[in-house]
């Protein structure tokens, strides 16, 4: 029985197929959970579509006139709601051709065996030998800031703005805030990013946060990290958000500071789940909880990245663990992260701090966009890719900020993962003229034998 539908759960009733497991799942809302309808998926096609305004407008630089686009904000969410509503339809018919039972409804537990849903039509008991909790997250606040969903909104709201505003504040600077931010600028509107530490996107490289945080300053964004803010005072009708000595009135706030779990109500009183801070811990080599029998996947886990690949890994876990007793472990050394912003900024493994609080002594190598052939053919050649290793040791760490960083992360992911010295990586060639030949480069720099 796997109670929440996101990633996480969706994961778990679809993997468990391949055991011949009888799965039932149950969701409150829309199968996809936050991923397709109010996170990643969505958020992506209005990233995409800022992605095709900024192209169109720049066309007349590689030579292509047309006359000046504008923005139909209509039709954008309109495309943003097909693409989502594909994925969701697209979703059901894989359950339905696995044969899990999809019940509509608000599930808890009661006791480590039984879930009850409270649905429409009352409330059902269903017994399970196993239970796999994936009810996910939700945006948290900041005191001083009450969500209305009007002048002070989440990526819930903003992702269905019937209109674009005109003048945005976003507090915190990391995934969810840096994507706004880029999206909003490319579109027009005037952005003021707020991030109490001391850079973007908070512990990735600091030169590659540099580089994203120089290009948005590029395209007007005003960011301001290390900065305290107050608390928003009305004014005229907007907001106005005090920071230091300044303050700047804007439209609308996106608070972005950050998800808590979402474990109300789910009956875990009723189970021997421990949990921490609101978050569920479990073993990490089955997700099971310290309650036999019940598991836990996804946004909802104590101490692993929020994010819907990581939830698809421990579903995949569990799962396994469930139908075999094999332990397979989710190897959170080499999970990607990637803010689709422009530029994009992924990295996969141990940042260069990261590597030396470990206890490693270090090798790093950089290598810039400026020179690779297929970043200026598409006019996109700022960025850096930067790998970290041991000391004539594997690669640990790498990070790329540049025009598809989120596609060619992978490469480096497998490095990272199978401990590749920097001199393995660096024997395999790549095609020219590609984006990852900056990859291919910075691997050659850091076997010490540099080409260009
Ligand atoms: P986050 O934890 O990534 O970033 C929140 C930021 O807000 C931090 O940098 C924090 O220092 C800052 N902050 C907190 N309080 C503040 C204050 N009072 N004033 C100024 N700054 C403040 O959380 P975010 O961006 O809301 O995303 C939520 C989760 O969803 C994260 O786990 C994130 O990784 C995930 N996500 C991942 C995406 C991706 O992989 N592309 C996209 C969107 C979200």
């Amino acid at each position: 029985m796997v109670i929440g539908g996101g990633p996480g759960g969706y994961a778990a009733a679809l993997y468990a197929h391949n055991f011949g497991l009888k799965v039932a799942l149950v969701e409150k809302a829309i199968v996809g959970g936050v991923c397709l309808t109010r996170g990643c998926i969505p958020a992506k096609t209005w990233l995409h579509a800022a992605d095709v305004y900024r192209t169109v407008k720049e066309a007349g630089h590689y030579g292509i006139e047309s006359s000046e686009p504008t923005v139909n904000w209509g039709r954008a969410l309109e495309r943003k709601h097909e693409v989502v509503n594909q994925l969701v339809t697209g979703l059901g018919g894989l359950l339905r051709n696995r044969k899990v039972d999809v019940f509509n409804g608000f599930g808890r537990l009661a006791g480590p065996k039984k879930v009850i849903v409270a649905g429409e039509h009352g409330e059902e008991e269903i017994e399970a030998n196993n239970v796999i909790i994936a009810t996910g997250s939700e945006a948290r606040s900041i005191p001083g800031y009450d969500i209305d969903g009007e002048r002070i909104v989440t990526s819930d709201h903003a992702l269905d703005w019937p209109e674009r505003p005109e003048k945005v504040a976003i507090i915190g600077a990391g995934a969810i805030g840096c994507e706004f931010a880029s999206l909003l600028s490319d579109f027009g509107s005037e952005v003021w990013l707020f991030e109490m530490l001391d850079q973007v996107v908070p512990g990735s490289e600091p030169q590659a946060a540099k580089a994203l945080e120089r290009a948005l300053t590029e395209r007007g964004v005003n960011v301001r990290t290390g900065t305290q803010i107050g608390n928003p005072v009305p004014v005229h009708g907007r907001l106005q958000v005090p920071f230091g000595e300044e303050s700047v009135d804007v439209d609308v706030v996106l608070v972005a500071v950050g998800r808590a779990p979402q474990t109300e109500n789910i009956g875990l009183d009723t189970v021997n789940v421990g949990t921490d801070r609101g978050y569920i811990t479990v073993d990490p080599s089955t997700q099971q909880t310290s309650e036999p029998g019940v598991y836990a996947v996804g946004d909802v886990v104590a101490g692993v990245p929020q994010l819907a690949h990581a939830g698809f890994a421990e579903a995949i876990a569990a799962v396994t663990y469930i139908a075999t007793g094999t332990s397979a472990p989710v190897d959170y050394r080499a999970i990607p992260l990637v803010v689709y912003s422009h530029p994009e900024l992924a990295s996969v493994g141990l940042t260069e701090a990261q590597a030396k609080e470990a206890g490693y002594e270090i090798e790093k190598t950089r290598h810039p966009f400026a020179g690779v052939g297929r970043a200026i053919i598409i006019g996109e050649n700022q960025g850096i890719v930067k790998i970290v290793s041991e000391k004539d040791g594997p690669i640990l760490g790498a990070t790329v900020v540049g025009p598809s960083a989120g596609e060619m992360i992978h490469e480096l992911m497998y490095a990272v993962a199978w401990e590749a010295l920097p001199a393995e990586a660096a024997a395999f060639i790549h095609a020219h003229p590609t984006l990852s030949e900056a990859v291919g480069e910075t691997l050659l720099g850091a076997a010490g034998r540099s080409l260009h």
